[in-house]
């Protein structure tokens, strides 16, 4: 199996179109989301429509997501975050409400596992460090573990009982061939609102049977996106994220 691996799409549809686009060109046989597909952008129906027509989809919630639900999570989201949280809450169809809610905290297959944050906390840690890749190992099992939420590509590995290593993906076309004997986590960055200093949509694609993840990078139709942001009444500052990439 060929999955397309994202995450961090925050209603950014135009750079979700550009991603599938490309990932379609590749033949994926599945769709692994890890979660935010809400906040910041201002297509929030349109997004949920795109993945709920993606086949053999695998998805978990993010922290954006799940703060459409229980507003309790607000209270360490900026104000521009709790804005766009509410007009995404005003501009989902209750369809679409349904099919986010139904989205895991996290999913352990039989391959691979999923979260949006870590283990210890989906929905608020971030995994970045060695220490966090080690106290969040023994939660998940298999060789390879996928994670949104920092927007930043990124893969951990560790070799047997070794020191992890941790390596930002630079470049707009990278791929990694994972050995037997040492476990990974790969975060794909983000699709919609990428914070790496680069402004392309970034996702990746997990070869199963090859063992490779392909890290891609590519542009999108942003004059668009951040016209419509405007229009929508979204923050300049959000606004203006899109184009530095940070
Ligand atoms: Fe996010």
């Amino acid at each position: 199996m060929k999955y397309a691996v994202m995450a961090d799409i925050h209603s950014n549809y135009e750079a979700l179109s550009a991603a599938l686009k490309k990932l379609r060109e590749l033949n994926v046989d599945a769709y692994i989301f890890c979660g935010d597909l809400v906040g910041y952008g201002p297509d929030p129906e349109l997004c949920a429509r795109a993945l709920g027509k993606l086949k053999n989809l695998i998805a978990v919630m993010g922290n954006h997501d799940k703060s459409l639900f229980e507003h309790s999570f607000f209270y360490w989201f900026s104000d521009f975050a709790i804005d766009s949280i509410k007009f995404a809450n005003k501009n989902l169809s209750d369809k679409s409400l349904k099919f986010i809610k139904s989205f895991a905290e996290q999913y352990h297959g039989k391959d691979f596992a999923l979260v949006h944050g870590s283990f210890l906390n989906p929905f608020r840690d971030y995994l970045l460090s060695s220490e966090q890749f080690l106290l969040n190992l023994d939660k998940w099992s298999g060789q390879v573990c996928f994670v949104g939420h920092s927007h930043i590509p990124f893969i951990m590995s560790r070799k047997d009982n070794l020191s992890p290593r941790i390596n930002v993906f630079t470049g707009s076309d990278v791929t990694i061939k994972m050995t037997t004997g040492t476990r990974y986590i790969i975060n794909p960055g983000s699709i919609g609102q990428p914070r790496d200093a680069n402004n392309m949509a970034s996702f990746g694609v997990f070869d199963e049977r090859q063992r490779t993840f392909r890290l891609l990078r590519v542009p999108y139709d942003m004059e668009t996106t951040q016209r419509k942001m405007a229009k929508k009444g979204l923050s300049d500052v959000l606004l203006n994220r899109l184009k530095a990439g940070s």
